[in-house]
């Protein structure tokens, strides 16, 4: 069965997985708020999202006008794509001690308080990460464990996605390394696929942003996957339609 998604609100629309999440949200004919931060390096993306159809939210990452922005809006769906890496970090010359806690987990917090606060009957779909665990030493995974938290205990109904690398030839530069990663695990998994390790190789492989967004909408528009969290491997089944 699929729920009907008459308006979708995008949090972290400029990414490498958001921009992909709003292009086929409005493909499908989905209204879509794109979430843009004032003064975001990557805002040229909002002139392609205006042609797509999509309005774009330019509203600043503060309690107050995050809450009024998806107020209007009144979504029925909300994308939280947003984090950071230490070279974006850097070059953003963010001053925190922990810039995962600062972005990946704080904003994220921000955004699931608005939701709960303005339309608690909406979907939440969060692109958390493979080894995500409030209780890691890692400060990314610590962040992502308990962003996923804070998700959960929210009463919103939710959907937690947990790919390993998110990967294509059109990746952007600061993530380089990752992308060369991916394809260096991919080789690796694809030799493990051949000794009979498939259902490993589809965990753990990459996903591009066309097959995460495209598994990322199915996802908030299945009532199966409310409160689910979904590893690499079920991400990977419904991009390819087989949920
Ligand atoms: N890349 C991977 O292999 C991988 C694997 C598993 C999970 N993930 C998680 O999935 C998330 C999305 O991945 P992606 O590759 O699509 O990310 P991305 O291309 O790096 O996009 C990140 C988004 O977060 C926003 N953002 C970053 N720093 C911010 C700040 N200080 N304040 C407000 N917004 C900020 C960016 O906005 P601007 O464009 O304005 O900077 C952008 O919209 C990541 O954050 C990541 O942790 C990634």
């Amino acid at each position: 069965m699929t729920r009907h998604m008459r308006t979708a609100f995008v949090a972290g629309a400029t990414g490498y997985t958001g921009r992909e999440v709003v292009r086929q949200l409005r493909q499908q004919g989905v209204r879509t708020i794109a979430h843009v931060r004032p003064g975001s390096r990557a805002s040229g993306w909002a002139d392609a999202f205006r042609r797509w159809g999509a309005e774009v939210a330019e509203v600043a990452w503060e309690p107050e006008a995050l809450r009024g922005a998806i107020e209007v809006a009144r979504p029925d769906a909300v994308f939280s794509l947003i984090g950071t890496t230490r070279a974006r970090a850097k070059r953003e010359a963010l001053q925190e001690a922990d810039i995962y806690d600062a972005v990946d987990y704080r904003l994220h917090a921000m955004l699931v308080d608005a939701v709960s606060a303005t339309c608690p009957g909406a979907r939440l779909v969060y692109l958390s990460s493979m080894g995500a665990d409030a209780s890691s030493r890692n400060p990314y995974l610590a962040a992502r464990g308990r962003a996923e938290r804070k998700l959960v205990e929210s009463g919103l109904p939710w959907t937690i996605a947990r790919p390993s690398f998110i990967s294509g030839p059109d990746r952007d530069r600061p993530r380089r390394m990752e992308r060369v990663s991916a394809v260096v695990a991919d080789r690796l998994l694809g030799v493990a696929g051949i000794f009979g390790a498939a259902g490993l190789r589809e965990r753990y492989r990459s996903i591009d942003n066309v097959a995460l967004a495209s598994a990322l909408i199915a996802a908030a528009l299945n009532p199966a996957f409310a409160g689910e969290t979904l590893p690499g491997e079920a991400l990977q089944r419904l991009a390819a339609g087989q949920a």
